[in-house]
């Protein structure tokens, strides 16, 4: 009797963690955590944001802009789309950009500045890629708005 009970225990115990294992492999391995967390996403925002200031090729665009405000804004968009623990209160992709007649020139310019910031943590290309797979369908949003 007591042989029994214990082996529907081990049963059960074992049906739990063969069930519970994706949702676990699923949290460690989320992008936010692949990249480091916050504060790794914050030192990416900071270069990529230095490195748009850079360049002359879109700087112009961010000239009143607040950067202080669209860091914080950039890191709650990245965190909380690669699952990690935070909310995006800025306004949406599309009233965001609106008027400013973006092209697919100055995106990619955008996006070329990004992965020099990504190169410069090491951050590994699948992580790269993970992300850009997560920035890239809102170009509909941003470009020619
Ligand atoms: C996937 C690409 C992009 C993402 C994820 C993105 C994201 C954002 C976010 C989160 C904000 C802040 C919104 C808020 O304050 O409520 C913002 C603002 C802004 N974005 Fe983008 N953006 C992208 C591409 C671009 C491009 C290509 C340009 C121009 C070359 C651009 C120019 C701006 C400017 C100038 C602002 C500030 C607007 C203001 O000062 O009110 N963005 N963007």
């Amino acid at each position: 009797m007591y042989n029994v009970k214990r082996f529907k225990s081990l049963v059960l115990l074992l049906v739990l963690s063969v069930g519970m294992a994706p949702y676990a492999f699923a949290a460690a391995n989320s992008l936010y955590e692949r990249l480091g967390g916050k504060q790794a996403i914050r030192a990416v925002v900071a270069q990529f944001v230095s490195n748009v200031g850079g360049d002359q090729r879109i700087n112009h665009y961010f000239a009143k802009t607040n950067l202080t405000h669209l860091k914080a804004m950039l890191v709650d968009q990245i965190c909380a789309g690669s699952g990690g623990p935070c909310k995006y209160k800025g306004r949406d992709m599309k009233t965001a950009h609106k008027g400013m007649g973006i092209s697919d020139a100055d995106f990619k310019a955008l996006v070329e500045d990004l992965v020099k910031a990504l190169d410069k943590f090491k951050v590994a290309k699948k992580e790269q890629d993970d992300l850009l797979g997560l920035l890239g369908p809102m170009k509909g949003d941003i470009v020619g708005q």
